[in-house]
């Protein structure tokens, strides 16, 4: 991945001199990248985002994307241009409302050089105009829009934004949304949060999506087409909209079984994680035909596929595991993946457990003896696996019987403390698995580094004598 970086024009250069003599020289461009060694291009540097606002009209006939996007941030450092990540054509850009020049780079670079250089620590309201395709947009020679029969999906990990809207695509910079959505009356549009609105004028419906809670951009979703939408709420309380595409087909039952579960699962996994961090919670089940499931903050996104076997709450169990670990305490870089996969997985083992299937016990015990020591099962270190493993099984499997064996270390009351008092511990922030541990020594008063080493960044078998944990 090489990116050739485009200096702002020299003509624009030289007005900056003329109206900043003093210190033009300190403003430099911001980074391409927020300085992830797995993805280097991904997010940007120089600014901090705290609010996506779009406005966007979708055609599904067409798969015609428009809008705009107002990104309210705050400036890291004195800055003559910076980047968005963003595919779609733009047609215009303000900065505090003032007309800016901006280019495209390389893959999924946006550079804007707005006409005065920022300073470092104000805040700017950057305005993107834009309209697009996305399915027809690649960079480094995928796309993650889905164009489905009836609309569209914006789902995907660990990028999705950049066929939607203009963004800091890195989980370390969080911020609130406010997405409208006009589409053709007849279809809805369903993203995070509550929904605050619709309303229908002159063949086209609006709907008003807003999270108001620190949301990571890969979170962020949005999809388009014919649903059934559906309100209810948890036995704590907590407001449950689920969406169901009209076109399931023989999947519909069972998706409908799983997901209408959200408000009873959310309930349970609050006994061990502590109380619900948003103000909704719900999934959809779009018409596309990929396998995932991905934990979209607040509305799931579950593929179809997920329930082509029959009612699976498992799959539920996963994605709002990820709601604590990986929405509410996101990651600091992608190499923390097991921190949100590890603890998912995790969760689905006490939902076994908890239903009379196989126990955690059990479940970490398999997948220690299914795996033979010269399995390549175990190259993967599940603390820091590389981007090509990111989603590998290790990281979820092997991740998850590393949680066991962390538990079988410290013991289930500090064990169960930990599991609680970490959401509570980097509420709506971010966190590493380095922080982790720490924590986990806190909690429990261990030393845990020999733990954390063959479990998390060994890429070996771990030892008989690891096997459960390292009590003595
Ligand atoms: N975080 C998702 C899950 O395990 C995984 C998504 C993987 N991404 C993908 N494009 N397959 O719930
Ligand atoms: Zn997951």
């Amino acid at each position: 991945m090489h990116r050739r970086i485009i200096a702002p024009g020299a003509l624009a250069a030289a007005s900056l001199l003329l109206a900043i003599p003093a210190s033009a020289a300190s403003y430099s461009p911001g980074a391409p990248g927020i300085g992830d060694p797995y993805y280097p291009y991904y997010g940007n540097g120089g600014y901090d985002v705290s609010h996506y606002g779009l406005r966007l009209r979708y055609q599904p006939k067409t798969d015609e994307l428009q809008g705009t996007a107002t990104i309210k941030a705050r400036t890291t450092q004195d800055l003559s241009s910076f980047d968005l990540d963003f595919l779609l054509d733009v047609s215009q850009v303000r900065v505090n409302g003032v007309k800016a020049s901006f280019t495209h780079a390389e893959q999924h670079e946006l550079v804007i050089t707005p006409k005065r250089p920022l300073t470092k620590g104000t805040p700017v309201t950057v305005e993107v105009r834009y309209r697009g395709v996305p399915s027809t947009k690649s960079a480094y020679g995928f796309t993650t829009w889905h164009h489905t029969p009836d609309g569209a999906v914006a789902a995907d990990e660990p990028e999705s934004a950049w066929w939607w809207f203009p963004s800091n695509d890195h989980p370390s910079d969080k911020a609130t949304y406010d997405v409208s959505v006009s589409v053709p009356q007849g279809t809805q549009a369903i993203s995070n949060g509550a929904l605050r609105s619709v309303s229908s004028k002159r063949g086209w419906t609006d709907y008003s999506w807003r999270q108001d809670r620190p949301q990571a951009t890969y979170l962020a979703t949005l999809a388009i087409g014919r649903f059934d939408i559906t309100t209810s709420r948890s036995g704590r309380g907590v407001p449950v909209i689920n969406a169901y595409s009209k076109d399931l087909g023989a999947d519909d039952a069972a998706a409908r079984a799983s997901v209408e579960r959200t408000g009873e699962i959310v309930d349970w996994l609050s006994n061990y994680f502590g109380p619900y961090p948003f103000a909704t919670a719900g999934g959809y089940v779009p018409n596309t035909t990929t396998g995932y499931a991905l934990e979209t903050q607040t509305r799931v996104y579950y593929s179809p596929k997920q329930f082509a076997k029959g009612a699976n709450p498992s799959v539920v169990v996963h994605e709002l595991a990820h709601q604590w670990y990986g929405d509410d305490v996101s990651l600091k870089g992608w190499k923390d993946i097991w921190l949100n996969e590890g603890f998912a997985t995790y969760a689905q083992w006490l939902w076994s457990e908890h239903e009379g299937q196989g126990t955690t016990r059990q479940l970490a015990d398999q997948v220690y003896s299914s795996h033979p020591a010269d399995d390549p099962f175990w190259k993967v270190a599940p603390g820091d696996p590389g981007p090509d493993d990111q989603f590998d099984d290790a990281v979820y499997d092997r991740g998850a019987a590393a949680i066991q064996a962390l538990r079988d270390t410290v013991g289930d009351h500090a064990f169960f403390r930990i599991l609680k008092g970490w959401p509570k511990a980097h509420a709506y922030g971010n966190a590493s698995v380095a922080d982790f541990e720490k924590y986990a020594e806190q909690i429990s008063g261990k030393p845990l580094a020999g733990l954390f080493d063959a479990w998390l960044y060994q890429p070996v078998k771990p030892a008989a004598s690891a096997a459960r944990g390292f009590a003595a």
